[in-house]
């Protein structure tokens, strides 16, 4: 039983004007986790927080649905205002619940160099409730971003197609324009749920796309992915383990990669106060009181009046930031006042663009005519059943089992930061292999790296916010061609493999 600090009561307590900053101001992504770890940690939560274990998972829905799409009508041809590129893009529906008419949207494009001995990538956004092809896609990691008109596309030069094949799933059900035809689905969904789905998606997307069965497979994505990611792939072994009835299916898991995660509910929150603190956001009187009062652990009975107090001090201080990159401007300044190189007011592109019918149309997206519009995060999503305290056993059995696993960190972040993520592999109880390094790109710090027992690779990177690839894009697609070559970051500035003028 959770019995935790009742942080829903700084709703109640926190004057309204501060919430209305956050709001207007917050990413919408990073806004939905805030409100989620609210009402987790909320006394009376009904959240499940036990562990994850596929092995206690009825997988008996899971079925080759059969369903009629064809890869070749999911060809996109062009999006409306996008430039000319040479590589292939296909976006479409899989049906995951042949009963419930339950479908995934997908996007994917191929990588701009041979695609058929390119890895294929996976990326998930969080939120829960978030959108990979609103952010990741159109903000992060896909070949395109969109201008403030709303209407034309320009090119990411730093797109991880230039690494590999790269497939955006927007899920749950109830996410940007996946959905469900039985609207009780939005009210029963949360991590296992979207475990088997995701799998389901996945052994069905690979009927429809047969030439990558075999073909290196790779997860990564941020934020909450720090729960889908793991449990996929949790998911993933285990069925490769136990082949089935879904025409035994073998996904050839290699290895998973994310940033700013969420993995231990303790150690994350306790990591954001210290990483306030140490960043001048908060005093340290706010710290000692949050660190002396506030229990975060999951059997703890933390509600007390000094961390209550602890905890609208901090709010007080951070609302008018974007947290998210502690050092961003947000939307309402004047563009001309825009200290990094990402424009704060791209999540409201992205969402004109995506609700147009024409870049429906040509994305083969809500062909039924969904009965709300296209969110970065989802607004249908009720609760959320289940959603465990620690991903850290599932990390400790990945790692076991032979995984690639990379975690990495955008150091701007206060929402998941660097402080968070530290505290958190600490529960891994690892020893180091090599000392805590800058790595470098082009002869500057992109940022430090160490790596552990069992190859798990920690590393920031420097001057990035939660999103990582928004903020540095060039050190993000650096950083991912390193996992995906098994290669270490280069700790001389002499050893760089792929320079950002190669790719
Ligand atoms: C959902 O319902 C619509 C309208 O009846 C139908 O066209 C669609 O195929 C259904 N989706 C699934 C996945 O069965
Ligand atoms: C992307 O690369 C192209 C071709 O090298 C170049 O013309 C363009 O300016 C680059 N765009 C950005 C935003 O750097
Ligand atoms: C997968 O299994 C179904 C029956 O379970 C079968 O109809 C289908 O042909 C199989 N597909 C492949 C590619 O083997
Ligand atoms: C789907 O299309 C309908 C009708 O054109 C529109 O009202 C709705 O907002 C769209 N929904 C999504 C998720 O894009
Ligand atoms: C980790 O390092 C400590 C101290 O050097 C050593 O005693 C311990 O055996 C190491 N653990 C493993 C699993 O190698
Ligand atoms: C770690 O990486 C090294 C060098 O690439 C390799 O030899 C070793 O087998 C890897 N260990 C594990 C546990 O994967
Ligand atoms: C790096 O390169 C410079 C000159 O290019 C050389 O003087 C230096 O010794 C090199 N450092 C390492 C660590 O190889």
């Amino acid at each position: 039983m959770r019995q935790k600090i009742a942080m829903i009561l700084i709703f109640t307590l926190v004057p309204t004007s501060f919430l209305t900053i956050a709001e207007k101001n917050g990413k919408k992504q990073t806004e939905t986790l805030h409100n989620f770890y609210t009402s987790k940690v909320r006394e009376n939560s009904k959240i499940d927080t036990s562990d994850f274990n596929p092995a206690s998972i009825d997988f008996s829905e899971i079925e080759i649905t059969a369903d009629k799409g064809k890869k070749e009508n999911e060809r996109i041809k062009r999006l409306p205002g996008q430039p000319k590129v040479e590589f292939k893009q296909y976006g479409g529906y899989v049906t995951v619940d042949r009963s419930a008419g339950r479908a995934y949207y997908y996007y994917f494009v191929e990588a701009h160099h041979s695609p058929r001995s390119s890895p294929l990538l996976l990326w998930l956004n969080g939120g829960p409730g978030c959108s990979s092809l609103g952010f990741g896609a159109m903000e992060e990691v896909g070949p395109f971003r969109v201008h403030s008109d709303a209407r034309t596309l320009y090119l990411n030069n730093f797109s991880w197609n230039h690494a590999a094949n790269v497939l955006f799933l927007e899920s749950p059900a109830g996410v940007g324009f996946s959905y469900s035809n039985r609207s009780a689905d939005l009210k029963s969904t949360g991590d296992r749920r979207s475990a088997v789905d995701n799998y389901n998606f996945l052994v069905n997307w690979l009927e429809r796309f047969p030439e990558y069965k075999d073909r290196d497979f790779y997860i990564a994505g941020e934020s909450y992915g720090g729960h889908y990611i793991p449990q996929l792939a949790q998911t993933i072994l285990y069925h490769n383990q136990n082949p089935n009835h879904i025409n035994n299916t073998i996904i050839n898991l290699k290895g998973i990669i994310f940033g700013n995660p969420t993995i231990n509910d303790e150690t994350d929150l306790k990591g954001m106060y210290e990483y306030y603190e140490s960043h001048a956001l908060i005093s340290r009187q706010t710290l000692d009181r949050i660190l002396r009062y506030c229990d975060f652990t999951d059997s703890g009975n933390g509600l007390s009046t000094q961390c209550l107090i602890g905890i609208l001090e901090s709010e007080r201080n951070t609302a008018a930031l974007d947290v998210y990159n502690i050092y961003a401007p947000t939307c309402n300044t004047s563009p001309t006042n825009q200290a990094m190189n990402f424009d704060p007011c791209t999540d409201q592109y992205v969402h004109a663009y995506l609700n147009r019918p024409e870049v429906q149309q040509a994305l083969h997206a809500n062909i039924t005519k969904i009965p709300y519009d296209w969110q970065a995060c989802s607004k249908v999503i009720g609760e959320w059943q289940d959603s465990p305290a620690t991903v850290i056993p599932l990390l400790k059995d990945l790692i076991a089992a032979g995984l690639r696993v990379w975690i990495y960190s955008g150091d701007l972040d206060g929402r998941v930061p660097v402080t968070s993520t530290k505290l958190s592999i600490n529960l891994l109880k690892l020893n180091q292999t090599t000392p805590w390094l800058p790595w470098y790109l082009d002869g500057q710090v992109g940022g430090y790296t160490q790596i552990y027992e069992g190859n798990l690779t920690f590393t920031t990177v420097r001057g990035a916010g939660h999103e990582v690839p928004s903020y540095q894009p060039s050190r993000a697609l650096f950083l991912i061609k390193h996992f995906l070559h098994g290669k270490h970051l280069p700790t001389s500035t002499n050893l760089t493999l792929f320079s950002s003028s190669h790719y």
